[in-house]
């Protein structure tokens, strides 16, 4: 069995549906182990608690730049044996050392159809902003893997969603979660413990055996 760690910042509803996945037995070859917070507020602690998971809480506060908080991680990480990493919400760039250190086996989830609306600054609610503010009529979610480029990793899994007339970015955002987020991430999560996913010259390919 694969060792999943989940990295939370907040909500944590794409922890729940990694944990609904996993109670469906829809996680083939892996396990939720651990779940570290950046945030000791984040109500995805109380998710991990309700499931009896084990977690942490590395506050990203108390250290100076992403370089010290990333090493504190790895520690973690590797304490933990992690075969696999996943950003579930999760409001830290990580330093380039800890993403060499698991290349290939972080897995980030984005509310966007990558490689639209992107990059620094576009997180969370304001990602779907940005999306009613240009007018696109299909938004989605991309699972990547992380690589050195903010969202700038090999696409594994991505889902188109409609915008509709009078959404609001809180409207749209719950859009994206339901109808794309919760649905491919956890099947991403499988996938990469199923060993199904390779990457070749920067692409990941899914084996669709
Ligand atoms: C999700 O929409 C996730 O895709 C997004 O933050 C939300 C977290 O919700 N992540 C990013 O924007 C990362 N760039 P959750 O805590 O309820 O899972």
């Amino acid at each position: 069995m694969k060792h999943i760690v989940v990295l939370v910042s907040g909500g944590g509803t794409n922890l729940q549906a990694l944990i609904d996945a996993q109670k469906r037995g829809e996680i083939k070859g892996g396990e939720i182990t651990c779940v570290i917070s950046s945030n000791s507020e984040a109500y995805a602690l109380t998710r991990a608690k309700e499931n009896g998971i084990k977690s942490c809480v590395l506050p990203r506060k108390e250290f100076s730049d992403n370089k010290a908080y990333s090493d504190a991680l790895l520690n973690v990480l590797q304490e933990e044996q992690a075969d696999l990493i996943v950003l579930a919400g999760f409001m830290t760039i990580l330093d380039v050392s800890l993403i060499r250190a698991f290349e290939n086996r972080i897995i980030n989830v984005h509310p966007s159809l990558i490689p639209s609306f992107c990059g620094d600054g576009f997180y969370g609610l304001h990602v779907h902003e940005h999306a009613l503010a240009k007018g696109v009529k299909l938004t989605g979610a991309t699972v990547h893997f992380v690589n050195e480029i903010c969202d700038g990793g090999p696409i594994i899994l991505q889902k188109a969603v409609a915008v509709e007339n009078g959404d609001t970015p809180e409207i749209l955002q719950r859009r994206v979660m339901e109808q794309a987020e919760w649905k491919i991430l956890p099947q991403a999560v499988s996938l990469f413990c199923e060993d199904r996913l390779t990457v070749v010259d920067g692409k990941a390919y899914v084996d669709f055996v």
